[in-house]
């Protein structure tokens, strides 16, 4: 079994973007990726990237791997269903998982251990396995049940990572923006990156010119 293994999901909440390039820096990293995508995930990458995926996994895993040129060994997307995956069961899954983008929906049938598709089996794995859950949460505003969902998965040790990018790197692109959300998610799974300078650094070298 490979080293660098995680689960990423993609489900229905705006921020597609945040999610390929998540997916196209953890494969630069070497990771194999084990890809879940919702069905709403796939109309919202079709609404926000142009990029249309078919429901087959195989099929999808294909297109991805052409759009992103990347290795297909280390890209295995798998079915809403597909409970032989490695993803689903304790003896063989990643340690770590990341929602992202993370809608309400799917957070509501995390905190509840829902288990009703492989997105949220795979992620009642992490959690009773103790392993690394990240949640990329977007949605505005939040209700108090969305609140009272993330505060119960806070205190279970899921970090709760809000898509929010910051402004203080000075962004000049969308690309810019998100990359401040990938790069404060790979530091929190340990990934090596270089996509955006480190607070206090850049700004001593520039004290000293
Ligand atoms: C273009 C588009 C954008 C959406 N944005 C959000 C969002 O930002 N947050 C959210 O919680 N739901 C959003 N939704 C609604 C979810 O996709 C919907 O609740 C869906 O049932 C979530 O299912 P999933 O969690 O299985 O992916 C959006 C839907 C579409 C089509």
């Amino acid at each position: 079994m490979a080293d660098k293994r995680i689960t990423l999901a993609w489900t229905g909440a705006s921020g597609a973007p945040y999610g390929l390039r998540l997916l196209e820096c953890l494969l630069a990293q070497d990771y194999q990726v084990f890809l879940l995508i919702s069905s709403a995930a796939r109309v919202v990458l079709a609404t926000e990237h142009g990029l249309k995926l078919p429901s087959g996994p195989l099929a999808a895993q294909k297109i991805l791997a052409d759009h992103l040129q990347c290795d297909s060994d280390k890209l295995v997307v798998c079915g809403k269903e597909d409970w032989f995956s490695p993803v689903a069961s304790g003896s063989a899954a990643p340690k770590q998982m990341v929602v992202c983008p993370c809608s309400a929906g799917s957070l509501s049938s995390i905190a509840h251990g829902l288990s009703d598709n492989l997105i949220e089996r795979a992620a009642d794995v992490v959690l009773k396995e103790r392993g690394q859950l990240l949640l990329v949460v977007r949605e505005t505003p939040f209700s108090t049940l969305h609140l009272e969902n993330m505060h119960k998965l806070s205190q279970m040790g899921v970090t709760i990572m809000p898509a929010a990018p910051g402004f203080y790197h000075q962004p000049q692109s969308i690309d810019d923006l998100v990359d401040f959300m990938v790069a404060r998610i790979l530091d929190h799974l340990g990934a090596a990156h270089t996509l955006v300078p480190r607070w206090g650094y850049d700004q001593r070298a520039r004290e000293k010119e």
